[in-house]
């Protein structure tokens, strides 16, 4: 996981609809202790989605192609919301390269049946209408005592993702499999961190995630909403870079 020069690789994977731009606080606040590597996912940002449903498992491609091109074949890898199920994804499929969780403002179970109908109705919507209806009513991302700036970031930043990918990427939402009977497989370092204002995926589902993981470390980060590492920058990074010291530790006992 560390490179010549000992830091170790974090790898963020952003929320919908957003982008990489929503990991900037943690871009510059953590890159003393980590390379720190934030894709854009396939349909968001200026990446294309290539097929009408982009699946959690291709996103998690997408990531550890990520990793190849930064060359890095291991790093801690860190999803927020849609990210987190990423995460999962990417922890079923590579998990060789993990060496550490970040869970944050997340939850393992699937959509039930209207759930996904909504993310069906909101991906035909997009495809006709285009995506400013949703950059005007966007879900809750923050709570309700957060700075205007960050309404205004979320705002912009939905507005300019492409009506294809954000559609393609209600689609696999929707799709993703339950991955509770996942959560007892995770054998490295875990953080999982909630706000208590977060409204979109309550901290009760996040700590029920948590409490299926042998090492987990579950954090509230008070007053925070669903985008808690926008809202609360310093708290969360300051959770990271704990967690980086507990995964390297894990990593020099594993190749002893
Ligand atoms: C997100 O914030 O990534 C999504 O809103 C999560 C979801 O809709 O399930």
């Amino acid at each position: 996981m560390t490179t010549t020069d000992n830091l170790p690789y974090l790898l963020f994977i952003h929320g919908f609809p957003l982008d990489r731009s929503m990991w900037q606080p943690q871009l510059d606040g953590l890159a003393d202790v980590a390379h720190v590597i934030a894709p854009d996912l396939p349909g968001f940002g200026g990446v294309p989605a290539t097929e009408p449903t982009t699946t959690m498992d291709a996103m998690a491609d997408a990531c550890a192609a990520a990793l190849d091109e930064a060359g890095a074949r291991t790093a801690v890898i860190c999803g927020l919301s849609m990210g987190g199920y990423v995460a999962l994804a990417f922890w079923r499929r590579h998990r060789e390269r993990v060496g550490g969780l970040v869970l944050a403002n997340t939850r393992a179970g699937a959509d039930d049946a209207a759930g996904r109908e909504r993310r069906s109705a909101l991906a035909e919507r997009v495809r006709r209408e285009g995506v400013e209806f949703l950059a005007a009513a966007p879900p809750p991302l923050f709570s309700a005592h957060a700075p205007f700036e960050l309404y205004e970031w979320a705002r912009k930043t939905i507005a300019a993702q492409p009506p294809e990918g954000v559609a393609a990427g209600s689609l696999g939402m929707g799709a993703r499999p339950n991955a509770t009977d996942l959560l007892a497989s995770i054998d490295v370092p875990t953080l999982v961190i909630t706000g208590s204002d977060d409204t979109l995926i309550p901290p009760d589902a996040t700590r029920e995630m948590a409490d299926s993981i042998l090492v987990s470390d579950f954090r509230v980060i008070e007053g925070a909403g669903h985008l808690s590492n926008l809202e609360a920058p310093a708290a969360f990074n300051e959770l990271l870079r704990r967690h980086l010291h507990r995964c390297g530790a894990v990593s020099i006992r594993r190749s002893q």
